[in-house]
């Protein structure tokens, strides 16, 4: 069975796959996806003519008026209401709009099939704060439904306050990716959704089991687990469950879309200008490969982009982290010096122990990004023209630097561009919101471009020049 070989890999199609344009200097080596898939998705015909059409889009209501909760978060049930709203309930047995239901079947475990049943106790769990320790905190609470399903915090704010190291991604179109984490940890939505109930930092139970006995007792989590999975509540089937749910969180809908459609008007001569860019003088295409049939723009591997070579001597991490993980190799373990030590900055290294791999993050996906700020897995960046700024100068200078960043000597304009282009990436549901983001950020960047470094960007300056002179 060509799907349950996919699937089973848990990674699947080309969408994930990079879909062979240029290949990348750092990562795993390709799958040997294309001898799996038959030839039309093989060539990437995947995702099928995609009407642009959409329902409902999220208002203009200023964000004052939504009702705040614990953490700052929007209040779980007008969560629910506006994801009601952004995706009616539908059948959810049903292939997405838009995907080839061949490819479709690939993202979807074989002991994890869609029913509405599965969905709906997935979506009971992910907004029910009682699956964190002190009551506080549930996955909507850092994947907030009116933050583009991210908290627009720089890192994220757990159970006690606590803060962790890294920033929330969104969970939309999560299960389009080929790994989760942001270095790569995780397989599985399915996987994935079981480890932050057990994260000290984030929702803090000891193991699985004294989060089950938080909700057991519910009557109606009772009858929904035997509804969905015929078994008792259990820990393995919250994971499927939220999984099912996640698989309803796709957005792809942007103007950007249409306009690859062959919609000439959807987007302005300045974004498709800075889509030229994109492709050729800015290279962001080198590693976030954006088509029509690979939507999200990543390559699935991971690079070192300089991000936190600002702050931290990479070598000296490595060798604790090597340290911690010999004494301690077990998976909640390493959930832990992710998410709460300096190891935290290692990135996928830790999950490799590749020493390519230090500093190396997951290539983020671009879609929606307009609505996500701050940016990297730091969240050290406050805005789009801060990301352009930081590649205008090559990144920052470090041993595990990717070879495929180097200064761009993009001018101002070129820089409105390129950011123009991504704010046209956002899917049409959120278009007011990506509105305001696009001018609160450029209010920002007017006022401030802490990262701007125009004598770097234009070789006047080299990337060690600082370094060899201090
Ligand atoms: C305290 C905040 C917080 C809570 C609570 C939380 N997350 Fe996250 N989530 C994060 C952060 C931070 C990351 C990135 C961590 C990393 O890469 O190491 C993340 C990553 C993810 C990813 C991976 C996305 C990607 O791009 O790889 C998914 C999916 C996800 N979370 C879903 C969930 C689900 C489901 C729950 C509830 C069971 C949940 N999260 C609870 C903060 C949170
Ligand atoms: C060498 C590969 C590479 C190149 C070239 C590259 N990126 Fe990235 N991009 C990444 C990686 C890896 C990350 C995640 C880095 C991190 O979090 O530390 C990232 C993160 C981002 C983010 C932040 C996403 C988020 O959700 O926080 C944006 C925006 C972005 N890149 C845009 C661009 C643009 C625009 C260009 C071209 C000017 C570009 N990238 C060039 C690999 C690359």
């Amino acid at each position: 069975m060509i799907e349950r070989t996919l699937a089973d890999k848990g990674r699947a199609s080309c969408l994930r796959d990079g879909c062979g344009l240029g290949a990348s200097r750092t990562g795993p080596p390709r799958t040997a996806l294309r001898r799996y898939l038959p030839a039309p998705a093989a060539t990437c015909a995947l995702l099928l003519a995609f009407s642009a059409s959409c329902v409902s889009q999220v208002d203009d209501r200023m964000s004052g008026q939504i009702p705040r909760a614990e953490h700052g978060a929007a209040a779980m049930d007008y969560q629910i209401r506006e994801f009601d709203r952004l995706v009616p309930e539908s059948k959810v047995d049903e292939v997405p709009r838009g995907f080839d239901p061949v490819v479709w079947t690939a993202f979807i475990p074989e002991d994890n099939q869609m029913t509405a049943e599965r969905v709906a106790l997935g979506k009971k769990l992910f907004f029910d704060k009682r699956l964190s320790q002190d009551g506080t905190v549930s996955c909507a609470t850092c994947h907030d439904v009116t933050r583009g399903f991210t908290d627009q915090r720089p890192t994220s704010e757990g159970i006690g306050n606590q803060l962790g190291r890294r920033n929330a991604p969104t969970t939309m179109n999560a299960v389009l990716l080929q790994t989760l984490f942001l270095d790569g940890r995780s397989p599985t939505l399915d996987h994935q959704a079981r480890l932050p109930i057990i994260n000290p930092i984030e929702m803090g139970f000891a193991d699985g089991e004294s989060a089950v006995k938080a909700i057991a007792d519910d009557l109606e989590y009772q009858q929904m687990f035997k509804k969905a999975y015929g078994r008792e509540v259990n820990y393995e089937d919250v994971g499927r469950a939220i999984g099912a749910f996640e698989r309803t969180m796709i957005f792809l809908d942007s103007p950007f879309r249409r306009y690859l459609e062959g919609d000439e008007k959807a987007i302005s001569a300045d974004a498709k200008e800075g889509w030229r860019l994109f492709n050729e003088k800015a290279r962001c295409v080198s590693c976030h490969h954006m088509s029509l049939s690979n939507p999200l723009g990543t390559d699935n591997r991971f690079h070192n982009v300089g991000v936190s070579a600002r702050h931290w001597d990479f070598e000296a991490l490595a060798r604790k982290g090597i340290k911690a993980m010999e004494e301690d190799p077990s998976e909640a373990k390493l959930e832990q010096l992710a998410l709460a030590t300096d190891m935290s900055e290692l990135g996928r290294f830790m999950a490799s122990k590749n020493r390519s791999d230090i500093g190396a993050f997951r290539t983020s996906m671009l879609l929606n990004i307009g609505i996500t700020p701050p940016y990297m897995h730091d969240g050290t960046l406050d805005t789009l023209w801060d990301v352009m700024d930081h590649y205008n100068k090559g990144g920052e200078a470090n041993l595990f630097l990717d070879g495929g960043m180097e200064p761009l000597a993009l001018t101002e304009k070129e820089i409105d561009q390129v950011v123009e282009f991504l704010f046209m990436l956002t899917d049409e549901r959120f278009a007011g919101e990506n509105r305001r983001q696009m001018e609160a950020q450029r209010a920002k960047a007017q006022k401030n471009r802490p990262f701007r470094d125009d004598e770097m960007a234009n070789r006047k300056k080299l990337a060690f020049e600082d370094r060899i002179s201090k």
